[in-house]
């Protein structure tokens, strides 16, 4: 059926292709941003597009003209497509190149004058405790984060397969061929495990060093735990000890009381609730007023007025034995708490993973 008719119609078919192309390319130029991008997909691609309408005609079409019209079509759908890939690929780099613009830090920048970095928050707040307990007459006392089972949990009172174990998600290392620590430091291999907590530095003080003791024990600790807003596998912890003739629950008290009013203010104070550990006797958990609200209770105090701080108690006799200490004649008390918690709560900052991000902007700000 070719004829004049025919002919004309096919022409006028083509043209209106290629004007639906060259409308859908100048669309896609007109985009300015990946957003801008995105809204021009319907109209150039969807079943209402100007090519989607002619393509849904082609049912009317006769025959012969349906082979040509259907190569033009395609190729004109083809280079839109080409056309737009090229696009959203200029504007994502586009979008990348402001962003990095935007949040761009000259750390090799020399300004006038010096200009000094700082220590971290969590080193800040450890040495500013060191200095309320150096205040009130404690040493500070280090030991390694790599403890065998001993100092990390029997010498603790917590023999093997102690059901409290459990309260410490334990890392365990893998020393391959070597079955003993270095040092003379004993302990198999195999029960060598990343400290749970401060408290074996207790031990190792006590083990070397004759009462009277005051001191206190900052220092990394490690916990099989996934990280969120208020956990993460490595933290630190801030270990209490002392061991005198004559010392009772009420100093264990009062040193906590003048701890967290010389820390926080005088307008924050302690409280003890009982509580369970294995090292200590009678044990405790020890809570301040809520620094935000101050005890009037508030969101992050769930309306109680208090935040729980830490674990306490009068040392166990068995402690002071392992340590070959004679309980009849000493008697201590310890605590820990955990460091970076008490930045968190000093700063008002709800993300503890923020702390470790290593953020300029955010660490910047302490
Ligand atoms: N070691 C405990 C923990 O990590 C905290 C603790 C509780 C330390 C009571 C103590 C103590 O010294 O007496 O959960």
């Amino acid at each position: 059926m070719n004829g004049p008719d025919s002919d004309a119609g096919l022409q006028t078919l083509l043209a209106d292709i290629d004007a639906a192309r060259s409308h859908g390319l100048a669309a896609i130029a007109a985009a300015s941003s990946i957003e801008d991008l995105a809204h021009t997909e319907s109209g150039l691609f969807g079943r209402k597009s100007a090519l989607g309408q002619i393509k849904q005609g082609f049912g009317s079409l006769p025959v012969e003209m349906r082979a040509t019209a259907g190569r033009a079509l395609n190729e004109a759908q083809q280079e839109l497509r080409t056309a737009h890939a090229a696009a959203a690929d200029d504007l994502a780099a586009a979008a990348r190149r402001t962003q990095l613009q935007r949040e761009w830090l000259d750390l090799t920048e020399t300004p006038p004058g010096p200009r000094r970095g700082h220590l971290h928050l969590v080193t800040q707040t450890t040495e500013r405790l060191e200095d309320v307990f150096v205040g009130m007459g404690f040493t500070v006392s280090e030991g390694p984060q790599a403890e065998t089972d001993w100092y990390n949990f029997e010498a603790l009172n917590l023999p093997a397969a102690h059901p409290a174990r459990s309260m410490w998600d334990t890392l365990y290392l893998d020393l391959g061929e070597r079955t003993e620590l270095g040092d003379g430091e004993g302990g198999e291999a195999s029960n060598v495990v990343l400290r749970t907590h401060t408290s074996p530095v207790q031990i190792r003080v006590m083990e070397v060093q004759p009462p009277p003791i005051y001191t206190i024990c900052p220092g990394r600790v490690f916990r099989r735990d996934t990280a969120d807003a208020s956990h993460m596998p490595v933290f630190h912890q801030l270990e209490g000890l002392v061991v005198d003739r004559g010392i009772s629950f009420a100093d264990l008290a009062g040193t906590l009381e003048e701890f967290t009013s010389a820390y926080f203010g005088r307008s924050i104070s302690s409280r003890l609730r009982p509580s369970y550990f294995p090292f200590t006797e009678p044990s405790a958990e020890f809570d301040i007023n809520c620094v935000i609200c101050e005890g009037a209770g508030c969101q992050t105090c769930q309306r109680t007025g208090w935040i729980e701080l830490g674990g306490c108690g009068m040392v166990h006799p068995n402690v002071l034995t392992n340590c070959g200490i004679d309980f009849e004649e000493w008697t201590g008390f310890a605590f820990g708490f955990g460091i970076d918690r008490l930045a968190l709560m000093r700063h008002g900052i709800d993300d503890l993973r923020d702390m470790y991000t290593n953020d300029i902007r955010f660490l910047n700000q302490f």
